[in-house]
């Protein structure tokens, strides 16, 4: 006869900031859940009620490698951050949380056509900018941050910039508006590729609890 196996746990890394919140509640509505004490603590790397998860919390650029490496088995992680990588992960969901868009910005709207010389282009989607002019070869020179770009182009480093927005308020508090639309971005589930082979039984009960709670939401 044969003997059930025990479910191998599932390491899910998430991106902590704007995606931990609806990920969270996501994962909450798959009957995935954290305790009370477990969220209100600081620790780092927390395991579910059933004892069948475990959640680490990461920056957002550090979750496809967690996953490629196979240190998690799956991550929650933006599609931006997806654009700017180059893991080689499994993408099996849109998750539909955190929406928002990337967007080339500046201080005047017909900053494309008004600046003479390489424009300066201050991000930290440095890979995406590059593609994004690239393929309408618009020579740019990129000046990598690691945040608060918008400040960028008042303080003189850039004419303009690449970034998220989503309600456009920093955007607008710092004299700036979109000049173009590069693309939309939403959280997506990644699986590491010898997870999804190893222990395809768990990640594929996971992927059907969340399309569950997908289309429960819809
Ligand atoms: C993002 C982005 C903008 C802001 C846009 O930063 O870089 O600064 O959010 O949001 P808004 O349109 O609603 O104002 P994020 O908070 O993700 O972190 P960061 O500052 O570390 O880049």
């Amino acid at each position: 006869m044969e003997e059930d196996l025990p479910s191998l746990m599932i390491t899910i890394a998430i991106a902590k900031g704007r995606m931990q919140e609806g990920a969270l509640s996501l994962l909450s509505s798959a009957g995935i859940r954290l305790s009370e004490e477990a969220l209100n603590s600081r620790r780092l790397a927390l395991t579910d009620e059933s004892g069948e998860y475990q959640f680490i919390f990461v920056k957002p650029a550090d979750v496809p490698v967690y996953v490629e490496h196979g240190i998690a088995d799956c991550g929650v992680v933006g599609r931006d951050v997806l654009m700017e990588s180059e893991a080689d992960l499994l993408l099996p969901l849109d998750l539909g949380i955190a929406r928002c868009r990337l967007v080339v910005a500046a201080a005047d709207a017909d900053a494309m056509a008004k600046v003479q010389g390489m424009i300066r282009v201050a991000t930290k989607y440095s890979q995406i900018t590059r593609a994004h002019f690239g393929a309408r070869g618009i020579p740019v020179e990129i000046i990598q941050l690691s945040g608060s770009v918008e400040l960028a182009p008042a303080l003189g480093l850039a004419d303009m910039i690449v970034d998220l927005v989503e309600t456009g308020t920093t955007l607008r508090e710092n004299g700036l508006t979109v000049v173009e639309e590069i693309s939309e971005s939403t959280g997506r589930l990644v699986v590491n590729r010898a997870s999804y082979q190893l222990k395809a039984e768990e990640v594929n009960r996971l992927v059907q609890a969340l399309e569950r709670a997908l289309n429960g939401a819809q």
